[in-house]
């Protein structure tokens, strides 16, 4: 289905007459609070990290511009702004470094047929869920189900500490405030990142979720989740092989730092 331009100018006319009743943008700040609400469908299609609330970016954009202007978020990641921009009738630009981002963000505010996005869904959860879900199951620490689900994890870069030559995970070195330097949790003596080789990453937190107990909370990883996530290098592009669903490589060649 597809409008005139007659009939979209004004759709974004009426948009412009009720939005200039409620909000001026003419320069005040907002003065009023707004509450931050839970993630809606859209926002559940990918947990892209650190999103915005989507409630507070729609009272923003209402609050500083108007119908048919141009919106531009530099870091969408997301795409918060993006899709809340295009629900006011905005024009939206959005950037970002991170080709996973500019894949979500195109992705939610790309109109799909529903019988074709149906048929993927069933088509995918019957080859590669099974394999994919394997790489999700955590130990359950209330009451020991072993196959409770890690709805995600949280990595952090390896390097070694050029003082002790003890391997360490960054997110446990401390880092004063203030400074660029770590400090190494081995031996205490500072170091800067640059110049060192990031060795593999290794998962540092869970979220994890039991359907069994029907607790949720987030851990540290034990022996088994360090030996899964060591799997993932090799997991991973075994499925994209076979499947020859997208890879990470096919993302930063189709989207690397890019916009949407
Ligand atoms: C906190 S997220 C953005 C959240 C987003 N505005 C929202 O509301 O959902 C920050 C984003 O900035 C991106 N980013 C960081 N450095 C960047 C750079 N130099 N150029 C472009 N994007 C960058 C990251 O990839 C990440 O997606
Ligand atoms: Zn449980
Ligand atoms: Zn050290």
């Amino acid at each position: 289905m597809s409008q005139s331009h007659d009939e979209i100018a004004e759709l974004i006319a009426a948009q412009e007459r009720l939005e200039r009743r409620l909000v001026r943008p003419d320069g005040q700040a907002l003065r009023t609070p707004v509450s931050a609400e839970t993630h809606t469908p859209p926002y559940e299609m990918h947990r892209y990290y650190a999103r915005r609330p989507h409630s507070v970016f729609r009272r923003l954009l209402q609050h500083y511009s108007v119908p048919g202007q141009i919106v531009l978020d530099p870091f969408c990641g997301g795409g918060v702004t993006v899709i809340e921009g295009l629900r006011l009738r905005r024009k939206v630009i959005g950037v970002d470094y991170n080709p996973m981002a500019i894949l979500v963000s195109r992705l939610s505010v790309t109109p799909e047929p529903v019988t074709d996005f149906n048929a993927t869904f069933a088509k995918l959860s019957s080859t590669i869920a099974a394999q994919m879900m394997a790489m999700y199951r955590t130990d359950c620490p209330v009451c020991g189900n072993k196959e409770a689900f890690a709805e995600w994890y949280e990595w952090s870069t390896r390097v070694r500490c050029p003082h002790c030559r003890r391997i360490i995970t960054l997110a446990t070195a401390m880092k004063p405030r203030g400074t660029n330097e770590y400090e190494c949790p081995n031996c205490h003596e500072g170091f800067v990142r640059t110049g060192l080789t990031r060795l593999q990453e290794t998962i540092t937190r869970i979220k994890w979720n039991c359907r069994k107990c029907k607790h949720v909370g987030q851990k540290r990883p034990d022996r088994s989740d360090l030996r899964l996530a060591r799997s993932f290098d090799v997991e991973f592009p075994a499925i994209v092989a076979i499947h020859s669903v997208i890879s990470n490589d096919a993302l930063w060649e189709r989207y690397g730092s890019t916009d949407a």
